[in-house]
């Protein structure tokens, strides 16, 4: 049902985020009828535009979205009427947020009216404007009108600079306010394995150390670091993907069962989780960086040619840790995660390996494809689940093959068009946190990587090859090959 009345106030109205994502996200919730009659987007930035020019360069780029595989969106889509009632809901606010006027301006303009306060902006940005919206008053709430407060990643840069800032936000906003973004738990596939897991007997009695020898988690990526470079330089792969992305991929597949959906009850098992989670050490990381090479047919540069990056950048860009979760469910089974840019292939999945069968009945149990049983949630590109087991190879010997049984999400079900954003932004208007991020979890996840974070830049990373698979000395831990389809 549609959403309650509310503003969207968006800081970084002239960003990249908002064109690409908020607005083509919010169009999507128009189209479907999911944003209330007295809906309102308030973009805020320090460009000298107009609503009306504000506006039409939003519809321009929606219009001319190329809609690759992994953004879904196609310019012929285009609901003219959708596209319609939505800008009738955008206005534009030009303001500076280091200048109080900003926020008294942008008081007035509210009122009393609900609003939500999204910062797409860059992380230096976060603390002065939360320091802005709590002095003038803007997070109080009153009965009738809820204030939000939705912060995008990096979250911190480190354990100390994390807590410090939940700590400004605390100040001035209630935990229940806190809209914490982390954009994988938008994702469908992300959200699905909750169903998988505990609306299922059939996965969940195996789903512990007693069955699985290895998790692997993997979130690989073909591109390199493009234009971003300024962003990357100073961040790494490390804290781009890991204590966010990869965590709440871990979190999602190693969780214990929650007692309710609400979504206090779904972020303290993903809590609990982390805090049993060993820190990593030197040992439990390897690092790289891409030196050129091809993807896909095209020459690409090494990272240390592209623009914004140093010639001698110890920067990395593929990051595979060993993670160690120390509880009763998962002791002695290692979580394998890698990511990495300009790697052999575009793949985000998670790989549960299961033990081999407690005896050896058949002479041939471990030769079929040389492979444990396997379970693979993928998550990008394509939703779906496949499971590999062995099965008796028709025919007179008693001889086993490796079977694999493959259930298709996009296949089996219709779904609207989806950017990504669509279930976040909703989810906000509608107050429901349980895909957003608690303070507590953030600061768990970064008290794991902390010990390692700068590792990288004193040990210099691992070279590798753009469009391979990572560094070698990561190769040896039993991935699951991302150049080759997983039936070969
Ligand atoms: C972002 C990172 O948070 O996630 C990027 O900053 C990365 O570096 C991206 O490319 C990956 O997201 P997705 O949804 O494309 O897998």
């Amino acid at each position: 049902s549609a959403a309650p009345p509310a503003t969207i106030v968006i800081f970084g109205a002239a960003g990249d985020l908002t064109k690409r994502l908020l607005i083509p996200s919010l169009y999507n919730l128009s189209e479907s009828h999911l944003l209330g009659e007295d809906f309102a987007v308030l973009g805020v930035d320090i460009a000298d535009t107009s609503t009306e020019a504000w506006r039409d360069g939003l519809g321009e780029t929606l219009r001319s979205f190329t809609g690759d595989a992994d953004a879904e969106f196609h310019p012929d889509r285009i609901d003219a009427e959708a596209w319609d009632r939505l800008a009738g809901c955008l206005s534009y606010m030009k303001g500076d947020v280091t200048d109080p006027a900003c926020f008294e301006a942008l008081r007035d303009q509210l009122g009393d009216r609900s609003a939500i306060f999204y910062l797409a902006v860059g992380a230096h940005f976060f603390a002065p404007i939360v320091d802005g919206l709590g002095k003038a008053g803007l997070l109080e709430e009153t009965e009738g009108a809820f204030r939000r407060l939705v912060i995008e990643k990096p979250f911190g840069h480190d354990l100390a600079s994390a807590q410090a800032l939940n700590a400004r936000i605390l100040k001035v906003a209630r935990e229940e306010q806190v809209f914490r973004i982390d954009h994988f738990m938008g994702k469908e596939p992300v959200q699905s394995l909750l169903a998988m897991r505990f609306a299922n007997r059939l996965f969940e009695p195996i789903w512990r150390a007693e069955h699985v020898e290895r998790v692997e988690i993997t979130a690989a990526e073909t591109i390199g670091v493009g234009s971003r470079g300024r962003f990357y330089e100073p961040t790494g792969a490390l804290r781009d993907m890991v204590p966010n992305h990869m965590m709440q991929l871990l979190c999602m597949a190693a969780m214990d069962a929650p007692s309710s959906l609400d979504a206090d009850a779904i972020r303290g098992e993903k809590t609990r989780l982390l805090a049993a989670v060993a820190p990593l050490g030197p040992d439990d990381v390897v690092f790289g960086q891409y030196e050129a090479g091809e993807i896909e047919g095209n020459a690409v540069p090494g990272y240390r040619e592209e623009a914004d990056v140093a010639p001698d950048s110890r920067t990395e860009t593929f990051v595979a840790a060993r993670f160690r979760i120390h509880n009763w469910r998962w002791a002695g089974t290692p979580f394998l995660i890698r990511t990495g840019k300009c790697l052999a292939a575009r793949r985000t999945e998670i790989v549960v390996h299961l033990k081999p069968a407690p005896f050896r009945l058949f002479p041939d149990m471990e030769a079929p494809a040389g492979s444990s049983d396997r379970i693979t949630l993928s998550v990008d590109p394509g939703h779906g689940i496949e499971i590999a087991f062995d099965v008796k190879r028709p025919g007179p010997d008693m001889e086993l093959a490796k079977a694999a049984t493959e259930f298709s999400f996009d296949e089996a079900f219709a779904h609207n068009p989806n950017v990504g954003y669509e279930a976040l932004l909703y989810d906000c208007l509608t107050g429901d946190a349980t895909l957003f991020q608690r303070a507590d979890t953030i600061e768990a996840a970064w008290r794991i990587v902390d010990p390692v974070l700068d590792h990288a830049k004193n040990a210099a990373p691992l070279p590798y090859d753009a469009g391979s698979e990572g560094p070698e000395a990561a190769a040896d831990w039993g991935w699951t090959p991302l150049g080759k389809t997983h039936d070969e």
